[in-house]
C-alpha cells in the first residue's frame, strides 16, 4: 500500500528517536512491499526559532493531508521561560486539537527483562498488559483560565458528547481484548466525574459483553502499583490520565519504552513516545529509541491497518530486549544507533 507519513522530529532527542523509527518503517515497507513516503516538518521549539510559532501553518496543513503523523518530542530549557508568549507545548496542544484526536492510547506491556529495572517486585509485574485510554481534548487543560494577583483558576468542563465518544472507543478496545473496562473518576467530589460515571453506566448497556467497573483516581493510583496485572482497559479523563499513565510507565522499567497513539474520528492518527525531549542526554547517542519505534508499530496498526506488519515490528523490539541490547536508561551500554540496528536485524 501507499502511505504518506509526516515526521515531526521536534526538539531535544526527538530527531534522534524519530530517525530510528523511520529506518524501521522503511525496513517494514521494503519487507512487505509497501510504498511509504516521509515528509519532515517543524513543531515545537525548533518551529519557534525559525517561524516564530510552535505550530506553523505548513505543518498543520501537511498533518491534515497525511495518513499518519509520527512525533518525537517538543520542549526544552531554551523555551521554558514562564513569561514567554510562545511555548513549544502550544504546538502539541494545537496539533491534537487540529487533528481532533480525542483518545490517547497508551499500552503498558511489561517486558520481563526490562521490568527487572522497575522498582516493583517481578512477581507483581508478571502478566501486566494494560491499555490506557486517556481523553485528550477536554477537561481542565482546555477550560477557561483566570488569573488575578490574589488567585487563579482552571475550569474543568466536559460535555456528554466528549465523554461518550472516548468511552465508546474504550468499550470497543475492551471487546477486542479481555472484556474488562475500568473507568476512573473522582465522582465523590467532582461534578464532571459524576457526569462521566453516569455516562459510562448508560453506555455500558450497549456493550453487555464488557464488564465495567469504576475506580476513584486516588485508589487507582495505589492499585496500579499493588495489583497492576488485574487491569485490562482503563479509561479516564485528561488530567487523571496524564498522571496515571506516567505512573504506569514506571512498571515498564524506563520512560524510554512505552509508545502512544492519539486517535479521533478523522483518519489521521498522531503517534509519539510518552517521554519528553530529554535535554540532559541530547546529542549523546544515548536515547532509547524503542518507545518511538513501538509508536511506529501502533501507526502501522491503527492508521494503516497493517496488523501483521505492526506485530512484526513489535516482535523485533521484544527480541532486542530479550537479547539485553539496552541503552543506558535500562542499565546497558548500547547506543541509540546500535539498538536501532538490532531491531533492523531482527526485522530481516
Ligand atoms: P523527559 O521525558 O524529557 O525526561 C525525563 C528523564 O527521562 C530524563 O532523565 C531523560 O534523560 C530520561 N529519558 C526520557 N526519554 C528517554 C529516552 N528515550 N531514552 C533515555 N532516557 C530518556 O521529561 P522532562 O525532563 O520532564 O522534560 C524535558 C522536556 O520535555 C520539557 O521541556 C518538557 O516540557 C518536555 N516534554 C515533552 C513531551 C512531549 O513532547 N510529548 C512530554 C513530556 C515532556
Ligand atoms: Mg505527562
Amino acid at each position: 500500500m501507499k502511505a504518506n507519513i509526516v515526521i515531526l522530529p521536534g526538539d531535544g532527542i526527538g530527531p534522534e528517536v524519530t530517525a530510528a523509527a523511520v529506518e524501521c518503517l522503511r525496513a517494514v515497507a521494503k519487507n512487505h512491499g509497501h510504498d511509504f513516503q516521509f515528509a519532515e516538518h517543524l513543531l515545537g521549539g525548533c518551529a519557534i526559532d525559525t517561524e516564530g510559532t510552535a505550530l506553523p501553518e505548513s505543518t498543520r496543513a501537511a498533518c491534515l493531508a497525511a495518513d499518519a503523523v509520527l512525533l518525537g518530542a517538543v520542549g526544552g530549557p531554551k523555551w521554558s521561560d514562564p513569561k514567554a508568549k510562545v511555548r513549544p507545548e502550544q504546538g502539541l496542544l494545537g496539533l491534537r486539537a487540529t487533528l481532533g484526536v480525542f483518545a490517547n492510547l497508551r499500552p503498558i506491556k511489561v517486558h520481563a527483562r526490562a521490568a527487572a529495572l522497575s522498582p516493583l517486585k517481578p512477581e507483581r509485574l508478571a502478566g501486566v498488559d494494560i491499555l490506557f485510554v486517556r481523553e485528550l481534548t477536554g477537561g481542565v487543560y482546555f477550560g477557561e483560565k483566570t488569573r488575578t494577583p490574589e488567585a487563579a483558576s482552571d475550569l474543568c468542563r466536559y460535555s456528554v458528547i466528549e465523554i461518550e465518544r472516548v468511552l465508546r472507543r474504550a468499550f470497543e478496545f475492551a471487546q477486542a481484548r479481555r472484556r474488562k473496562l475500568t473507568s476512573v473518576d473522582k465522582a465523590n467530589v467532582m461534578e464532571t466525574s459524576r457526569l462521566w460515571r453516569e455516562t459510562a453506566v448508560r453506555i455500558a448497556a450497549e456493550y453487555p459483553d464488557v464488564k465495567l467497573e469504576h475506580q476513584l483516581v486516588d485508589s487507582m493510583a495505589m492499585l496500579l502499583l499493588t495489583r497492576p496485572a488485574d487491569y485490562d482497559v482503563i479509561v479516564t479523563e485528561n488530567l487523571f490520565g496524564d498522571i496515571l499513565t506516567d505512573e504506569a510507565a514506571v512498571l515498564c522499567g524506563s520512560l524510554g519504552l512505552p509508545p502512544s497513539a492519539s486517535l479521533g474520528a478523522g483518519k489521521v492518527g498522531l503517534y509519539e513516545p510518552i517521554h519528553g525531549s530529554a535535554p540532559d542526554i541530547v546529542g549523546q547517542n544515548k536515547a532509547n529509541p524503542l518507545g518511538t519505534i513501538a509508536s511506529a508499530a501502533l501507526l502501522l496498526r491503527y492508521s494503516l491497518n497493517l496488523e501483521a506488519e505492526a506485530q512484526a515490528l513489535e516482535a523485533a523490539i521484544s527480541a532486542t530486549l530479550d537479547a539485553g541490547i539496552f541503552t543506558p536508561d535500562l542499565g546497558g551500554t548500547y547506543s541509540t544507533q546500535q539498538v536501532t540496528a538490532a531491531v533492523l536485524e531482527q526485522l530481516q
